[in-house]
């Protein structure tokens, strides 16, 4: 078996062994590449000093999304072409690292012989950087954002940019940066680093797994998921890795130290959505991005939500199957996906079985997952009558930031009486919550300030929340008592 990862850093082919295998992409780029332009902050996936374009093939193109190198890990990334802020700019003397050199354009002055992109002359122009440290991560979000939309309007760029903290020169100057570089209409990577010259090696690796193993840790990634389930079956203590958006701050932060890694990031099957009969069916491996395409349109209120789930950078590689596996309290799908009764596929040595979301959790962080066993589908049922269905996330701030409060109410109302409820609240116990009583309360109710007052009063006897750093325990009793009354104002408004 192979036992080496093969990727390409800035159009340049490269193979991993050892311990390098399980450093960060970050650091392996700053420290065994010496590409010291990728900045590291907060080492968490907050800040996108950090961010690089990750390229994965599809089809015959590669698809280039910015992420944040701090949280992948190399062994995730074998099939890949990684651009670091080096590769963006046509400068000479780079070590091959970066774009061929020169250059009809003159450097700009007091600066070393480099041919910025559209996007960096920008930057220069409008003042967008001053102590320069998140600036390589903002050319790079940028660079990614022109990837897949080429004329992107101020909101788009507002929304595009939420991933990356800039503490000293202040949006405005960046903004007014991003809108120069789109008037100049950006060349794509594809036209720098020509997909025909990586597509070939990446169809080979396709079929192949690898495992590394650097004397103290071993990772296996499968291309296929029997073989994953025999890895699980020989390692049932391997700690699974999709996106290593969790995965890769609880590493970060020392909380966990595993010594055996199964990464999915090579079995396609678990990344494949189809949606036939209403249901949209998402394999777990699926990334938020690709999830907010696929319910843009049919579930307008999940997609909002979807569309402030961390920033780009971690939507982009986050996963569908890691929140529903995670099982925080305030794991900002849950709600939608349990009023919505998505189903899962699990899969183990002895065939898959399915199970309702809503009977998946059975405590902080407890699943039904075996050792084992991996999801490996998520069965989402389009809903049918989505006009009484809200989804609500509280939090400080609103991007890029933790819930404080979540929640989704889908009611059935016919002739103003409720027939049917679903109710789903979050961050107000040890799990994403359904409060039965509440929906069996309203059940055969008018739809009125009455029925949802009293409905508040029933929910907060159900719900057992905590205080912490986002809210006190009478703040979250109170968010849900607001959030029956939010929900039937919001329609009365319309109506009105
Ligand atoms: C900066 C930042 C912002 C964030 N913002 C949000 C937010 O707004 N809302 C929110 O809800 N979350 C947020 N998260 C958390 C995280 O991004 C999500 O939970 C994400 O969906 C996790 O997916 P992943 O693929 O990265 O999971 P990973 O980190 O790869 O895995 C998470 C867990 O699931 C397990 N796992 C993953 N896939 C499978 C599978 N198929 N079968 C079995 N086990 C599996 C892993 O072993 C691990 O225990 C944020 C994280 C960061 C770092
Ligand atoms: S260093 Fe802050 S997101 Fe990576
Ligand atoms: S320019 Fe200093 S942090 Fe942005």
């Amino acid at each position: 078996m192979r036992n080496e990862i093969v990727l390409f850093i800035n159009g340049v082919r490269l193979a991993v062994r050892g311990a390098e295998a399980f450093q960060t992409l970050s650091d392996f780029l700053r420290i065994r590449l010496r590409l010291t332009g990728t900045k590291v902050v907060c080492s968490e996936g907050d800040c996108g000093s950090c961010s690089v374009l990750l390229g994965r093939p599809r089809g015959e193109r590669i698809d280039y999304r910015a992420v944040d190198s701090c949280i992948q890990f190399m062994f995730q990334l074998d099939g890949t072409h990684v651009v670091t802020v080096e590769g963006l700019s046509r400068c000479s003397g780079n070590g091959g690292v970066g774009r061929p050199a020169p250059s009809d354009r003159p450097a700009p002055s007091g600066l070393p012989s480099v041919e910025l992109t559209p996007v960096q002359n920008a930057m220069v122009e409008c003042h967008g950087s001053q102590c320069g440290y998140c600036t390589p991560g903002f050319v790079v979000s940028m660079t990614g954002l022109f990837e897949r939309n080429a004329t992107p309007t101020v909101d788009e760029w507002r929304s595009g940019l939420t991933g990356n903290l800039c503490r000293c020169t202040g949006y405005t100057s960046i903004l007014a940066a991003a809108k120069q570089a789109t008037n100049e209409s950006p060349q794509s990577l594809g036209e720098f680093y020509p997909a025909s010259a990586m597509i070939g090696e990446f169809e080979q690796l396709r079929g192949q797994p690898f495992t590394v193993n650097d004397g103290e840790r071993t990772v296996f990634s499968p291309v296929d998921v029997a073989a994953a389930l025999a890895f699980l079956k020989d390692n049932p203590h391997a700690k699974i890795v999709a996106g290593a958006t969790d995965v890769g701050v609880q590493i970060n932060k020392r909380v966990i130290a595993p010594k055996a890694f199964l990464d999915l990031n090579r079995i396609a099957e678990l990344e494949t959505i189809c949606t036939n009969d209403g249901v949209i069916d998402c394999g777990a491996r699926t990334s938020w991005t690709d999830v907010g395409d696929a319910v843009r349109e049919r579930v307008p209120e999940f997609f909002d939500i979807v569309s402030i789930f961390g920033s780009p950078q971690i939507r982009h590689v986050g996963t569908i199957g890691g929140n529903i596996v995670n099982a925080s309290p305030i794991g900002d799908s849950l709600p939608f996906l349990m009023v919505a009764d998505v189903q899962l596929d699990i899969a183990g040595m002895n065939g898959t079985r399915t199970i309702n979301i809503n009977d998946f959790y059975h405590g902080y962080r407890k699943t039904d997952l075996k050792p084992g066993e991996i999801l490996t589908r998520v069965r989402i049922p389009v809903p049918a009558n989505r006009e009484h269905l809200s989804l609500y996330k509280v939090s400080r701030r609103h991007d890029l930031d933790i819930s404080s409060f979540t929640a989704a109410l889908w009611l059935d109302v016919a002739g103003g009486v409720i027939s049917k409820a679903r109710v789903a609240l979050g961050a107000v116990g040890s799990t994403v919550i359904r409060p039965r009583r509440t929906e069996a309360f309203l059940a055969g109710k008018p739809f009125s300030e009455d029925t949802m007052r009293a409905a508040g009063d029933v929910a907060i006897d159900e719900i057992s929340p905590i205080s912490d750093v986002r809210g006190s325990a009478d703040y979250r009793r109170q968010l849900t008592r607001n959030i029956f009354l939010r929900f039937l104002h919001e329609r009365t408004r319309n109506v009105a």
